[in-house]
């Protein structure tokens, strides 16, 4: 796996990502979705540079101008549901996109609550052959969800590339998933935190981002 720690080198990242983390500014939930959505937004940018393009001409008023465009066979797929802010960012940018939405979430074990299983319940996904397959997740904690959304993927087809947008990592995750995936698929994250706690939870990380995001849910 290809890591792009795109705050490796600072930029005007550094300030989206530390008002997230931020426990005063967080507070503010609008502001916080819509950093999470710019933040979507510069990772859409810098993976750009990444991609295929092709040349297309366009008829100005006074002639005409070939562009190197990137080519449109992307889908943006998000785990609900932190994921949606993230995802309103990169389709802002990759607004000719397709979408998938999956849903995952920790199932904890009744007798030991630290322990937990990923659930995926919902998935809506379009034909992934030869596409390039842009994951989002904002939050890759022990790195189980990825690798349990890239499984119930496989059914929808074999994408070309497979692109992984995460805000916040944690390094025993990011280190199984880089384990667990060739080499050819690439992860843009925006910070990588060194531990996890007792609950699986990033640290110093931001706290739960869908909570933040649209509010408590009921534990189950
Ligand atoms: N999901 C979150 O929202 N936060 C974490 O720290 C881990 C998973």
């Amino acid at each position: 796996m290809k890591i792009h720690n795109l705050t490796e080198k600072p930029s005007i990242l550094n300030t989206f990502i530390s008002e997230l983390r931020d426990a005063s500014i967080q507070k503010d939930r609008m502001r916080f979705r819509k950093n999470i959505e710019r933040i979507g937004e510069i990772f859409s940018y810098e993976l750009s540079k990444s991609l295929a393009f092709e040349r297309k001409v366009v008829t100005t008023p006074l002639g005409n101008h070939a562009s190197e465009l990137p080519q449109n066979n992307i889908v943006i797929c998000s785990i609900l549901r932190a994921g949606l802010p993230l995802h309103i960012g990169l389709l802002n940018y990759f607004d000719r996109a397709d979408s998938a939405f999956i849903s995952a979430y920790r199932k904890h074990n009744q007798d030991q609550p630290s322990t937990f299983k990923i659930k995926v319940e919902y998935l809506a996904c379009p034909n992934l052959n030869g596409k390039t397959l842009i994951l989002a997740d904002p939050m890759l904690a022990t790195g189980q969800s990825i690798i349990s959304v890239l499984k119930a993927l496989e059914p929808y087809g074999m994408p070309e590339e497979i692109h992984l947008v995460s805000i916040i990592g944690a390094l025993p995750g990011v280190t199984y998933i880089s384990e667990q995936l060739p080499q050819n698929v690439h992860l843009w994250i925006g910070a990588i935190d060194k531990e996890l706690n007792n609950r699986s939870y990033i640290v110093p990380g931001l706290g739960d981002a869908g909570d933040l995001s649209f509010g408590e849910k009921l534990q189950q």
